[in-house]
C-alpha cells in the first residue's frame, strides 16, 4: 500500500525523504518517487521496482548533472511516495509524485479519487495536459487551478471539496518554497514536530528517527505545515486546535502503527486494502474492468465451461466464497478441492476450464503444484496473489492481484478479504460477459462493492475500542465468556458455510482452541453429540435464501444448552430471540454480508488468543508461507 513522506526545514530534505519511504517499505510498493524545490525548478526523480532502484537514479543524477545535483542537494522542502499501483500500470509514468502542466504544482497521493474521470475531462478542456494513467494526477492539476485563488491552502481547500473518494495527499508549490499542505480523509496521515522542522507522513515510523513529537490529524482535514508553523483546517477553512504528543513507541511498536500485534494492525488495514483491490477494477460506472489479466481476455472468458479453484488454508476459504459468487452470479459450473488433494486428482480438465490458484503468498508449494498439474492438462490457469512477481504469476496464463499491501500477521486476515473481493469481482464480470444478472442487479451490486471499504470500516469500528483498536462490544463479550472453552463449534450454510469454515480457522491457529466448522444442515449427523450446557456455538446467520433453516439449527443447538454467537445483519432483531450474543454486520447484499461477518470473526478469535496470553502474529508451528509440501 502506498506511502508518503514530507518534510520543510532545514536539512537537505533528499536523504530525509529517502530514509522516510525506506521506513515505509514495509507497506508494500511497486515503485517509489521523490520532488524537492531546488531553486526556481522543481526536481523529481521516480523509479520502478526497489527503492534501491530510486537511491540509484539519485546517485547517477549526482554524478551526471552538478548544477541540478548542486540545487538538489541544498534543497530544503519536498515529498516522496512509495506507490502501490491500483489505476494504472507499475510505471515510471503512474509513479508518484505527480504533477500539473507547469510543473509548479507536486502532489503525492495515497488512497482513491473516484470522481476523477468527470475532473479529469474538465481540467483536459482547460487545457491541462495530462502524463499518468492515474486517479491521482488529477489532484496536481486541480490544485495548480485553484492556485489562482492566492496560497496553496486556499488552493486545496477548494480541490478537497471536488473530490470524491477516500485519500490523503500532499501539495507542494513552487512559489511558496516553505510549505507543504496536506489532506487527510479516511487515509493515515500525520504531522511531526521538530526543531524549525516539520514532517508530514502516512505513518510515524517515517519520521520517528528525527522526532517523537506528533500532531494527529483528524478526517476531513488540511494541514498547513511550514518549520515553525502547523495549522489545521476544516473543510469550511476554520481553523482548529491540535495538541502536540510525544511517541513513546519504540521501532517495532511504531511498525505495527501503535497496535499490539501485526495482526491487529492488518485488520484494521482491511478498508484501505479492499479499496486499493477495488478500486481500479471499478471505478468509473458499473462496469468491472478485468483488462490486463493476461490471456484471461474477454473472449477467452465467454467461452469458460467451468471453473475449478484451489488453494490452502485462508485462501482455499476465500476460494470457496468465490465459488458461491461464480455460481450465483454467472451461473457457472466451479468446484472447489483444497491444493494438495487436486494436485494428485486424476486431472479431469482441459481446454474451456478454468483453473483458479488462490494465493497470497504466490509461493506455496500444493498450490503451484495443483496450477502446473492443471496447466499440463490443457486448462487456462489463473493466479489470484498479493505479491508482484512471484511463482504463481510467473506460472499463470493471467493473473488478478490483490492489493492488500504485505501481510506479517501469520494467521491471513486483510489478504482474505481482498481475495474474496477479487474473486466477487471476477464473477460479476463473468456474470456480465454471460448476460445472467439484470442490469439493474449488477448496478446495485458494483455499487455495494464500491462501497465495501466503508462498509468493512463499520464492522471494524464497532466492533473495536477506538482508541486502542482492541477488540469491543460483543465480541470482547463474547471473548470473555468463553476464552476458556476447550471447544467452538461454527455453523453456516451456503456462503455462510465458507464463513463459519474460515472463523473456526481463525480461532484454532491462534488460541489453539479445538474447533469444528460444519454445514449447519449436516450438523445432526456428528457434532451434535459434542454439544454440552455452555458449549459456545457460533452460527453465521446473515440474510441468505436458506436463513430460516439456519434459525432451526440455532434452536437445535440452544435445545441441547448451547450458547449460540450469531452473526446477523444490523436490521435482523429476531435473531436476537435465538442468540445469546449477536455480532453485527450491515444491511448490504446477502452475498455481500459474508465478506463482512469474516471480520468480527477475526476479532473474537483475536480477542480470545490474547486473552490466553499467546502470541497472534507468530503462532506455534505455523508458517505464513509453506513453501514444502
Ligand atoms: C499458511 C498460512 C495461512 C495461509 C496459507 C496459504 O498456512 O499460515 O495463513 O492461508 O498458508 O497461503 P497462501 O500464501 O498460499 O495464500
Amino acid at each position: 500500500m502506498c506511502g508518503i513522506v514530507g518534510y520543510v526545514g532545514k536539512r537537505p530534505v533528499q536523504d530525509l525523504l529517502l530514509a522516510g519511504l525506506k521506513k515505509l517499505e514495509y507497506r508494500g510498493y511497486d515503485s517509489a518517487g521523490i520532488s524537492v524545490i531546488a531553486g526556481d525548478e522543481i526536481e523529481s526523480l521516480r523509479a520502478v521496482g526497489n527503492l534501491q532502484n530510486l537511491f540509484e537514479a539519485v546517485a547517477a543524477r549526482e554524478a551526471d548533472d552538478g548544477g541540478v545535483a548542486v540545487a538538489v542537494q541544498t534543497a530544503t522542502t519536498g515529498i516522496g511516495h512509495t506507490r502501490w499501483a491500483t489505476h494504472g500500470r507499475v510505471n515510471e509514468s503512474n509513479a508518484h509524485p505527480h504533477f500539473d502542466t507547469s510543473n509548479a504544482v507536486h502532489v503525492v497521493v495515497n488512497g482513491i479519487v473516484e470522481n476523477y474521470v468527470a475532473l479529469k475531462r474538465r481540467l483536459q478542456d482547460m487545457g491541462a495536459v495530462f502524463t499518468s494513467e492515474t486517479d491521482a494526477e488529477v489532484i496536481a492539476h486541480l490544485v495548480a487551478h485553484h492556485c489562482a485563488l492566492g496560497s496553496l491552502e486556499d488552493a486545496v481547500l477548494a480541490a478537497f471539496n471536488e473530490l470524491e473518494g477516500h485519500f490523503a495527499f500532499v501539495a507542494m508549490r513552487l512559489d511558496e518554497p516553505d510549505k507543504l499542505v496536506g489532506v487527510r480523509k479516511e487515509c493515515p496521515l500525520v504531522v511531526g514536530r521538530g526543531d524549525g522542522e516539520t514532517f508530514l507522513a502516512s505513518a510515524i515510523p517515517a519520521f520517528l528517527s528525527e522526532t517523537r513529537r506528533t500532531q494527529y490529524i483528524e478526517n476531513d482535514e488540511i494541514v498547513v505545515i511550514t518549520p515553525d508553523d502547523v495549522r489545521f483546517l476544516g473543510p469550511d477553512g476554520s481553523e482548529h486546535e491540535r495538541e502536540v504528543e510525544e511517541i513513546d513507541w519504540d521501532e517495532e511498536t511504531a511498525e505495527k502503527g501503535g497496535f499490539d500485534t501485526f495482526m491487529l494492525k492488518e485488520i484494521h488495514e482491511q478498508a484501505d486494502a479492499i479499496a486499493d483491490t477495488v478500486a481500479d477494477r471499478t471505478a468509473p460506472g458499473t462496469h468491472v474492468d478485468l483488462d490486463d489479466v493476461g490471456a484471461l481476455d474477454e473472449n477467452m472468458l465467454r467461452g469458460i465451461d467451468r471453473i475449478l479453484i484451489t488453494g490452502c488454508g485462508t485462501a482455499y476459504h476465500a476460494g470457496l466464497m468465490g465459488r458461491y459468487a461464480l455460481e450465483e452470479w454467472a451461473q457457472i459450473r466451479t468446484e472447489i478441492d483444497v491444493a494438495s488433494e487436486y494436485r494428485y486428482r486424476k486431472q479431469l480438465v482441459g481446454p474451456g476450464d478454468l483453473v483458479i490458484g488462490m494465493t497470497q503468498s504466490g509461493e506455496t508449494a500444493d498450490t503451484l503444484a495443483a496450477m502446473r498439474a492443471a496447466h499440463e492438462a490443457g486448462a487456462t490457469v489463473l493466479a489470484v496473489t498479493n505479491v508482484v512477481g512471484s511463482q504463481a504469476t510467473r506460472d499463470a496464463d493471467g493473473v488478478l492481484y490483490t492489493r492488500a499491501g504485505l501481510e506479517i500477521g501469520v494467521a491471513a486476515t486483510k489478504t482474505f478479504v481482498c481475495q474474496v473481493a477479487v474473486m466477487y469481482l471476477l464473477a460479476l464480470k463473468l456474470a456480465e460477459l454471460r448476460g445472467t444478472m439484470k442490469p439493474a442487479t449488477m448496478e446495485r451490486i458494483v455499487g455495494e462493492i464500491k462501497r465495501l471499504p466503508h462498509s468493512v470500516q463499520e464492522v471494524i469500528a464497532a466492533a473495536t475500542d477506538p482508541d486502542t483498536g482492541l477488540p469491543a462490544g460483543p465480541v470482547a463479550e463474547a471473548a470473555e465468556r468463553h476464552w476458556q472453552a476447550d471447544f467452538f463449534l461454527y455453523l453456516g450454510r451456503h456462503i455462510g458455510l465458507a464463513v463459519a469454515l474460515e472463523g473456526a480457522l481463525k480461532l484454532k491457529e491462534i488460541s489453539y482452541i479445538s474447533t469444528d466448522a460444519y454445514a449447519a444442515g449436516e450438523m445432526k449427523h456428528g457434532p451434535i453429540a459434542l454439544l454440552e450446557d455452555g458449549t459456545p456455538v457460533v452460527v453465521v446467520a446473515t440474510d441468505s435464501p436458506v436463513k430460516d433453516k439456519v434459525v432451526s439449527n440455532m434452536q437445535e443447538v440452544a435445545a441441547r444448552g448451547a450458547h449460540v454467537i450469531a452473526v446477523a445483519a444490523e436490521s435482523d432483531h429476531e435473531i436476537d430471540e435465538h442468540a445469546k450474543q449477536v455480532l453485527r454486520v450491515p444491511d448490504v447484499d446477502w452475498m455481500l454480508q459474508p465478506l463482512l461477518g469474516t471480520i468480527p470473526l477475526q476479532l473474537l478469535a483475536y480477542a480470545i488468543a490474547s486473552r490466553r496470553g499467546l502470541n497472534v502474529d507468530q503462532p506455534r508451528n505455523l508458517a505464513k508461507t509453506v513453501t514444502v509440501e
